[in-house]
């Protein structure tokens, strides 16, 4: 399934689901802890069909980007969509390259469930090896956030719902993964958190097109040599995701 009919049917569901509310709202409390000014102007980067739109309040000026046209458009056809949400059909590995003005850049630029290379492009030209994405993170900071601003980042891993150490040894190693592709130099951890979200596959249940990292779930693991290269591996068990929520604020100014 390309990724124009993944937004034409219902393969995306299951993110405006209640059951998949919790990332949100902590990657929005994990702000609203830290950010020093109100209201928060924040930028959904790969903002998908608007998800997080549905849990921020006032507090927050929403503006998603996303280069899926039909993305964009179901995001905009949500029943929570607003004045206080804006929406863009925009490539990010263009519009990195592009500067907002200084009174309109975000106090916040939020990386939700698209870092990791291959989730950044439904081209394979523009997939991402790691120090590109490193480039791309440190433009977008340049770019289009203000000084003092912050950097939201989730990640999702697989966990064994039947074997609580999973948890903590595969959110580690997704982790561990991400870390060489954020650019943590220019970088301070303010906060980060995994959540276990054991309840998300009831709504992808709920779903005729159900996301291809159901069908074939993968856990991850090191490989023998204690390095941090994942190896894939496969599990007739249903396994459960999880999420990593982590908030950074700039180093360098
Ligand atoms: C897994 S979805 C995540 C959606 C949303 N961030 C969330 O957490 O609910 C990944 C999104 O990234 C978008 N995307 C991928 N490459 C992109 C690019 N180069 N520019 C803008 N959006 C992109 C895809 O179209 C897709 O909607």
């Amino acid at each position: 399934m390309n990724q124009e009919e993944k937004y034409q049917n219902d393969y995306f569901n299951y993110l405006c689901e209640p059951e998949n509310a919790s990332r949100y709202q902590l990657l929005l409390d994990q702000i609203r802890q830290f950010s020093p000014v109100k209201p928060i102007r924040l930028f959904d980067i790969g903002c998908g069909n608007g998800a997080l739109a549905k849990y921020v309040d006032s507090e927050f000026l929403y503006h998603g980007f996303d280069h899926n046209p039909l993305a964009i458009a179901s995001a905009k056809s949500k029943p929570w969509s607003n004045n206080n949400s804006q929406f863009e059909v925009s490539n990010i590995l263009q519009w990195a390259h592009q500067t907002t003005e200084a009174d309109q850049k975000a106090d916040v630029l939020v990386f939700s469930s698209i870092l990791g290379g291959v989730r950044l492009s439904t081209k394979q030209e523009n997939i991402l090896i790691p120090p590109q994405e490193q480039d791309l993170i440190l433009n977008c900071i340049e770019n289009h956030l203000k000084p003092h601003g912050l950097i939201s980042v989730v990640t999702t891993f697989r966990y064994d719902p039947n074997d609580p150490g999973s948890l903590f040894s595969f959110a580690t190693t997704n982790r561990k993964q991400l870390n060489g592709r954020l650019p943590l130099f220019k970088l301070s951890t303010l906060t980060e958190t995994i959540l276990p979200m054991p309840d998300l596959n009831k709504a992808v249940k709920r779903q005729k097109n159900k996301p291809r990292w159901f069908h074939s779930p993968r856990l991850y693991t090191d490989n023998d040599q204690g390095d941090y290269i994942a190896h894939e591996v496969c599990t007739d068990k249903e396994v459960c995701m999880g999420v990593w929520c982590s908030l950074f604020k700039r180093k360098d100014i």
